[in-house]
């Protein structure tokens, strides 16, 4: 199925979404630094985010593992121009090139690049610091639950979290795998369950050129 996958998700970006030279740098430098694309989201997964923020009028952005900064791209270019995005990345590396790609990206809005555990980050911002409007959680998914706690504490009432993988071809209803990244997904899932500052939640199986995996989308009350 997977080529068959792929190729859908290529008339979709045929169609759908702006050829554009900035988001093929991006993929091109990220590619040439030798780093593992399928980290990133698809394009017509960058273009949900970017119309998630759009159409609720968000103006900061926080992301929680940040890679080569592609779906930074989105997020950023979703804003208007007094948007501001915060993106934490917690491998160097990763961090480097994703800085590198955001400087070659004509922006328009602020994007902060943060290097460290996004937990520790999270809990050294300044006292004051604004809530965001929108959060997009894709770092170590054996951390979401504790990062669904820290985005909670930085949200507002009609916050948006968006959680990246939270399928994974189907493992997380594999009782044979106990792998930290999957038990910490399926800890998400508990966490967001009833959660007394949840409005609304729902996950979202995706199939494409990333394979089989899906969006969960959360409304803070
Ligand atoms: C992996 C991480 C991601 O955030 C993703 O979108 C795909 C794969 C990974 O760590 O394998
Ligand atoms: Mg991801």
């Amino acid at each position: 199925m997977q080529q068959q996958w792929s190729e859908i998700d290529t008339y979709i970006e045929s169609h759908l979404l702006p050829q554009d030279p900035i988001l093929s740098q991006t993929v091109q430098n990220t590619h040439d630094k030798g780093l593992a694309e399928h980290l990133a989201v698809a394009p017509n997964q960058g273009m949900l985010l970017q119309m998630l923020i759009q159409m609720n009028h968000c103006k900061r952005v926080l992301e929680l593992g940040t890679f080569a900064a592609y779906s930074t791209m989105w997020l950023a270019r979703a804003l208007p121009a007094d948007g501001y995005v915060l993106t934490i990345e917690g491998r160097e590396a990763h961090a480097l090139v994703g800085q590198e790609n955001i400087n070659n990206a004509k922006l328009t809005v602020p994007v902060e690049l943060k290097i460290g555990r996004a937990a520790d980050v999270l809990r050294e911002l300044p006292a004051d610091t604004a809530p965001f409007d929108f959060i997009f959680i894709d770092a170590d998914k054996q951390s979401y639950p504790e990062y669904i706690d820290l985005c909670l504490e930085h949200s507002h009432s009609g916050t948006i979290i968006v959680l990246d993988n939270v399928i994974r071809a189907g493992d997380i209803i594999d009782p044979a795998n106990h792998k930290p990244s999957i038990e910490g997904i399926r800890a998400a899932y508990n966490k967001l369950q009833n959660h007394p500052q949840i409005l609304s939640c729902t996950a979202l199986q995706t199939v494409g050129c990333k394979g089989h995996d899906g969006f969960a989308i959360a409304i803070v009350k």
